[in-house]
């Protein structure tokens, strides 16, 4: 793990990742490949540490001949392919996208890596890895008492995202299969934490309810998620890259199974705490059921064992502790909130979603 090429760093969990990687490994270079669609953004890499280590190349995992030209010109090794579309409302809105950059943004990056380390072998296959960061929506729903999920549950989508990425997941593996590329795969929970998109439950309940808006709680908000602080997720998958076994799937979840209206009350009280003199305390009044996701899963729960036994990794954030962290963070990056809201679609997004209604 020399030279990385990291696809959607300029997202969430990729900036997160960066950060951390960059900060816990001293020689590792990074050639961070993003498209800045409304989710991306520069200024979730500003201030990085040791920023010499990392080249930001706007372009699309699509684009073949980039990608080309990318593994020759800095001998690539690793691939961490986080780049996606990643809103679940948003594939019930549109989800041609998420087949173009889910499916066939992944199959070319899996191609391209195909041609530099098989076929030219730009580098010694013994020290490449492409590893796919993948979610545990494409295992589907679970009721209230069936077991968690673990690496070898079926398959079984129900949203055009969680569709997108299971596909693309299967495509990672075949590959090993087939053509023999070292890979690995993680299928992980729900994140959170700083320099999350304000679409997301977190984010958008802690903006809402600081500008005093509504909090549209979707059904009943008795859905479960299996929260796990962003950090975690960067730990996990390091060592994956560098520990995994070849061809490998990996569950990683956060132990964490509040519902969804636990959370947001939670963000309530915590803004409550942190914004006393506010005028929209106690911030829970602002809570607002609507109008339920079209096939909303219903409960997601991961098994740990493989990771914890084999890698040594369990989560190490508590929730409480990491939702307060949260929302300072967004309370204390007003800029960064403005950035972001600015240069996207934000507003009417957030206004008209999929339903039309929202807010
Ligand atoms: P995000 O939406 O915050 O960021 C996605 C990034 O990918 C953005 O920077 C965007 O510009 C970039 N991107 C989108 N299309 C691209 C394309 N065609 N070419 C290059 N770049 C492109 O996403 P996130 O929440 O950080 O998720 C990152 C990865 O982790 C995704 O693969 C997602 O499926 C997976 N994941 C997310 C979660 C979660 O809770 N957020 C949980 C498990 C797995
Ligand atoms: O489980 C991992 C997945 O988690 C990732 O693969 C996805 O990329 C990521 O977006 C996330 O998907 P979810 O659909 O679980 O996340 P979201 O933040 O959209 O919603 C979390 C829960 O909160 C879900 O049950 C829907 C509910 N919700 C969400 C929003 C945005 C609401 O009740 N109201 C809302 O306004």
């Amino acid at each position: 793990m020399k030279k990385v090429l990291v696809t959607g760093g300029a997202g969430f969990i990729g900036s997160n990742f960066i950060h951390y990687l960059l900060e816990h490994d001293p020689a590792v270079q990074i050639i961070n490949l993003d498209a800045l669609t409304y989710a991306g953004s520069l200024e979730n890499l500003k201030d990085l540490p040791d920023p010499d280590r990392h080249v930001f190349v706007h372009g699309n995992i699509t684009g073949r001949e980039l990608l080309d030209q990318l593994f020759v010109e800095h001998k690539i090794d690793t691939v961490i392919n986080f780049a996606a579309e990643t809103h679940v409302d948003r594939s019930i809105h549109s989800p041609g996208i998420f087949v173009d950059t889910n499916v066939v943004g992944t199959y070319t990056l899996l191609e391209a890596a195909r041609r530099a380390w098989l076929v030219d072998q730009i580098v010694p296959l013994e020290e490449v890895r492409f590893h796919h960061v993948s979610t545990d929506e494409v295992f589907g729903t679970l009721t209230r008492d069936e077991p968690p999920f673990e690496e070898d549950t079926p398959y079984a989508p129900r949203s055009p995202y969680a569709a997108a990425k299971a596909s693309s997941d299967h495509f990672v593996r075949a590959y090993n299969i087939t053509f023999g590329l070292p890979i690995s795969i993680s299928n992980c929970s729900n994140n959170y934490g700083p320099r999350q998109f304000p679409e997301k439950l977190i984010p958008l309940m802690v903006l809402n309810a600081f500008n005093g808006k509504p909090l549209p709680v979707y059904g009943d908000g008795m859905q479960i998620r299996d929260w796990l602080y962003v950090d975690d997720h960067c730990d996990a998958i390091i060592r994956i890259v560098k520990n995994g076994r070849d061809g490998e799937t990996y569950c990683v979840g956060g132990d964490n199974q509040p519902p969804n209206i636990e959370i947001v009350k939670n963000i309530c009280e915590i803004l409550d705490e942190l914004r006393p003199e506010s005028a929209h305390c106690p911030h829970e009044n602002l809570i607002s059921y609507v109008a339920d996701r079209p096939g909303h899963d219903r409960r997601y729960d991961i098994d740990i064992t493989k990771i914890e036994n084999e890698l040594g990794w369990k989560p190490s954030h508590d929730l409480r502790q990491g939702l307060v962290d949260t929302v300072k963070w967004y309370l204390d990056n007003p800029e960064w909130v403005r950035a972001i809201v600015q240069q996207s679609d934000y507003d009417s997004w957030v206004q008209t979603n999929y339903t039309g209604r929202k807010a």
